[in-house]
């Protein structure tokens, strides 16, 4: 199978491309390096059955090109980070609706599937956890910015599931829970690689807020396995999965297992969100994902525990030299 990962040179999807290829598929990634990087994926250039384009997703016939030589989508690029979200809405707004509306336009032509990545950030400040596909969206106001990832996103599942409906397109929409592991980069606001960083520099690990809200942290690995099950599984076509780990940790309890993982004696403090991000912030208290319909659909439960995920990111920035060889 020939399969066309936009943002295939960022975090998950060199992963994926990576699994891609190890299993005999062929790869052909469209990435325009905004937030990526081809150190991502230089140890592919050159594989059998890897073809890469540096361009963007917003560019209509490139995609319509690209998506004429393969068998299949899996539609990646995004303008992705908090940070990054609150500084740009405009360019956050624009790249997400656009490229995917480009990609399923594409596809629509000979109807190729296509898995569109979502996120977590969808349920907005719903506090009924775990939250499962089906339940309600209870997103902030417009006139915050941190909201309009969301919303693009959410606009995202809704345009997939339109051209499923109208155009045939056979869509898999997939909704991330925060997903972590080596490359992923501390730059946009990810708080694993920021902590472990900061640790193994001997800095302040910054915690955001009281550092009591909750987040669910699952593997990059395992994010990729669940993704290429629902790839290949027609019973998943028209629906949407949440897609992560479901062992759920405090901030602050983060911030610790990461002294504890990398031995470090940086000191935790508490920085409030107004200092982090942009006054009127508003953040969800809790994050975990209802994992049943995953699992029915495709038999997977996440494997790799916490502890594991920041060893991976710890031995990787180690070897990268940070904090010393
Ligand atoms: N990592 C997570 O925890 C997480 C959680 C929820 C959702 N997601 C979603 O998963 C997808 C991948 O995220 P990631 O964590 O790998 O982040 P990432 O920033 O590493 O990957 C995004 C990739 O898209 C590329 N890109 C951005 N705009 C583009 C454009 N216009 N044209 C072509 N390429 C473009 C970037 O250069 C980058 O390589 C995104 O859609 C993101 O919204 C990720």
């Amino acid at each position: 199978m020939r399969v066309l990962v936009t943002g295939g040179a960022g975090f998950i999807g060199s992963h994926l491309s990576e699994r891609l290829l190890a299993r005999g598929d062929e790869v052909v990634v469209l990435d325009d390096l905004s937030t990526g990087s081809m150190e991502n994926v230089q140890h592919l250039v050159g594989a059998d059955g890897f073809r890469h384009h540096i361009g963007s997703a917003l560019d209509e016939p490139l995609v319509a090109e690209l998506m004429d030589s393969v068998d299949c989508a899996v539609h990646l690029a995004a303008a992705v980070g908090v940070r990054l979200i609150v500084e740009r809405p405009t360019h956050t707004i624009e790249t997400n609706v656009g490229a995917t509306e480009n990609v399923l336009k594409a596809a629509s032509k000979q109807r190729r599937p296509v898995l569109v990545a979502s996120t977590s950030e969808v349920y907005g400040k719903s506090a009924s956890v775990p939250f499962a596909e089906d339940d309600d969206l209870h997103l902030g106001p417009t006139t915050r910015s941190r909201w309009s990832y969301a919303c693009s996103k959410a606009l995202d599942e809704w345009l997939a599931f339109a051209y499923h409906r109208e155009k045939g397109v056979p869509v898999v929409c997939v909704r991330f829970f925060n997903t972590v592991g080596p490359r992923q980069v501390g730059r946009y606001g990810m708080v694993v690689p920021n902590f472990v960083t900061q640790a193994l520099l001997g800095k302040p690990i910054t915690v955001y807020g009281d550092g009591e809200q909750t987040r669910c942290f699952g593997h990059v690995q395992d994010a990729v396995e669940a993704s290429l099950r629902l790839l290949g599984s027609e019973v998943a076509v028209g629906h949407v999965f949440n897609v992560g780990s479901d062992r759920e940790v405090t901030i602050n309890q983060l911030a610790e297992l990461v002294k504890e993982r990398t031995g470090s004696s940086s000191e935790i403090v508490r920085v409030p969100y107004e200092q982090a991000y942009a006054e009127g912030f508003e953040d969800m208290p809790r994050r975990v994902p209802d994992l049943a319909k995953l699992e029915r659909v495709t038999g997977f439960r996440p494997r790799t525990s916490l502890e594991q995920i920041i060893d991976d990111v710890v031995a990787e920035l180690r070897s990268k030299g940070v904090g010393g060889a």
